[in-house]
């Protein structure tokens, strides 16, 4: 039988999230945004932070003055995000793969850290259609994904079932980018920034491609 890789992923999320206990004095921020102040400080729109898990860049966000909208597939995610950032209006609880929920031209910059390495080549190509869509001419999309060289968190395990994307133990499905890939999947944006470069926020360093997309 086929495996079931929706289902397994949001279970995984949803397991994930309630294991974790998410206080706003725990959550833990990283600086790799700093690198795109400008681009932050020049957008007056609310800034989506898709996939934002415990509220990390929703928490750098905030801290920058900016309006955030986090969205996340679990809803546990969402209540704990809820809880944390009382200031937080607007949250959102849908799965990438079914469309988003936002008009065209909403947004001009979006953040998803660490939540686009999760699909095969068509999901993906879907999922960066409906960010497109939302976002304004000469918006931003800012993200980081898994690098093939990211050894310490599984890159290389599991079964192969499309070119770098491997199917885990778990029923999940995990991408593992290098640089071609992202020139290719993100080729219909202008690339502004593309860094290979570790990540310390985790127990074991990371490692992970850091980039920054216009669309034109
Ligand atoms: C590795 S965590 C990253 C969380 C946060 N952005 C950070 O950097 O700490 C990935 C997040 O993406 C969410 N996610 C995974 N697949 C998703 C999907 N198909 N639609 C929406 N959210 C998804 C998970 O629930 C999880 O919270």
């Amino acid at each position: 039988m086929e495996t079931d890789h929706r289902a397994a992923s949001l279970k995984y999320w949803e397991d994930s999230h309630r294991a974790q206990s998410y206080d706003r004095s725990s959550i833990r921020t990283d600086d790799w945004l700093e690198r795109f102040e400008d681009i932050i400080k020049q957008t007056d729109k609310a800034v989506l932070d898709l996939g934002c898990g415990g509220g990390n860049d929703t928490l750098y966000l905030l801290s920058k003055g900016k309006q955030v909208i986090p969205c996340d597939m679990s809803e546990t995610a969402i209540a704990n995000i809820k809880k944390n950032f009382p200031e937080v209006g607007e949250t959102h609880c849908f799965n990438m793969l079914d469309g988003f929920p936002f008009e065209d031209g909403t947004f001009d910059l979006i953040i998803a850290d660490l939540c686009l390495h999760y699909f095969t080549e068509k999901e993906t190509a879907d999922i960066l259609q409906e960010i497109k869509r939302i976002l304004l001419p000469g918006g931003h999309l800012i993200f980081r994904v898994n690098s093939v060289n990211d050894k310490n968190h599984g890159a290389g395990d599991g079964t192969e079932i499309e070119h770098h994307v491997y199917e885990t133990k778990a029923g999940t499905l995990k991408r593992f980018f290098d640089e071609e890939d992202i020139r290719r999947i993100f080729g219909d944006f202008e690339i502004e920034f593309l860094n290979e470069e570790i990540m310390s926020r985790y127990k074991l360093e990371k490692r992970l491609f850091r980039v920054c997309v216009r669309k034109q």
